[in-house]
């Protein structure tokens, strides 16, 4: 069965390290796949659910389609568009606002998180922000929807949404049921910086994160500075339990070198905290430099990326305006 692939970023700016090995480098893998067909959002909607400078929205759209290119996701093999350019997002996700329970999204962690201590003055969308994602997995029939861990939460309520509305609606098979696909091992990269928080766009500390743009200097003296302890490298599982900055740094080593995690942990074992550090920036250095190199490339090339969200805006709008006339349908407009 050919699978159909959908994800989404934000274009918020400084796409890092846990983008790239929660999600873009799994879309990359996925797009290589010839059985599959991937559309990937770039989910502006998504990013004014809390403020934007407009100017530098305009700046972090080309930069997210940028960093894709730079990765390694071929704009021949897949769809790559603008989420505010196809009307029918914020349509079908009013729609299913409708479908979508109160007690549903009051159970969201990450709208706790976001809004903080004065919920009464987060924004309407922030908290409806999982029904818009709904909207954008089940317009495009959607399979497979491959993201970091913190979304999880975000695609179970996804598929409770489709299966009602299927349900109140009797229409059997309407919205296809997507299933997450998420890395088993280190699907959350944590801060350089607290090795219990996420690694993330807004923290205010440039060192808690790699950011994709960063050259080899910055990436270097990150890793040297990131937070860990004195102690020699674990030798087992258990004594990570007690080392979360050690054990962040295992699994980006892991991730970005596609190999296991435990063999990383045995690779390393007793060896100085020091010579791991080492061996990390280089291979860091070595996977980031030529995508951070591409993306500086490509941001002098405006009309390119420009050109690539206006195929991929024509492609995504013939697939959700059929899908939406079927919604009008079947809600009886
Ligand atoms: P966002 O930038 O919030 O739109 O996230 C884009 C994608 O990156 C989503 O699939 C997230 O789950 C993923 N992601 C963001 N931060 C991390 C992280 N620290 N570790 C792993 N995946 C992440
Ligand atoms: N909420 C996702 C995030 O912040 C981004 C997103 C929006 C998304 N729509 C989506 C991801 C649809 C997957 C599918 O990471």
């Amino acid at each position: 069965m050919e699978k159909k692939i959908f994800s989404g970023v934000q274009p918020t700016g400084n796409l890092h390290l846990g983008n790239y090995l929660g999600a873009i480098k799994n879309f990359v893998e996925l797009n290589n796949d010839n059985n599959n067909s991937c559309i990937f959002c770039v989910v502006d909607l998504h990013a004014i659910t809390v403020n934007q400078d407009p100017k530098e929205l305009k700046d972090n759209i080309r930069e997210t389609v940028a960093t894709f290119i730079a990765s390694g996701i071929d704009p021949k093999k897949s769809i790559i568009f603008n989420q505010s350019q196809v009307s029918a997002h914020s349509e079908a996700a009013w729609i299913l606002s409708c479908t979508a329970r109160m007690g549903w999204l009051n159970r969201m962690t990450q709208f706790k998180e976001k809004a903080g201590k004065d919920k009464e003055k987060a924004s309407i969308g922030l908290y409806s922000y999982p029904v818009l994602m709904a909207a954008d997995i089940l317009l495009y029939d959607s399979t497979h929807v491959p993201v970091g861990d913190d979304q999880k939460q975000h695609l179970e309520l996804c598929r409770d949404i489709a299966q009602k509305f299927n349900s109140d609606f009797k229409a059997m098979d309407f919205f296809k049921i997507p299933e997450p696909l998420i890395k088993k091992e280190f699907s959350r990269i944590m801060s350089l910086k607290d090795g219990t928080k996420k690694m993330s766009k807004s923290e205010m500390s440039d060192l808690s994160r790699i950011n994709l743009t960063d050259n080899d200097d910055q990436i270097i003296n990150k890793i040297k500075k990131a937070k860990s302890d004195s102690l020699p490298m674990p030798s087992s599982l258990e004594e990570l339990s007690s080392r979360p900055e050690v054990k962040n740094l295992i699994g980006i080593y892991a991730s970005i070198s596609d190999l296991d995690f435990e063999k990383s942990l045995n690779e390393f074992s007793g060896k100085n905290i020091s010579e791991f550090k080492e061996k990390l920036s280089e291979i860091l250095v070595d996977k980031i430099k030529p995508i951070s190199n591409d993306i500086k490339k490509l941001l002098n090339e405006k009309s390119y990326l420009d050109k690539i969200l206006l195929d991929g805006r024509s492609k995504a709008n013939d697939i959700a305006t059929k899908k939406i006339e079927k919604i009008h349908e079947i809600v009886g407009f």
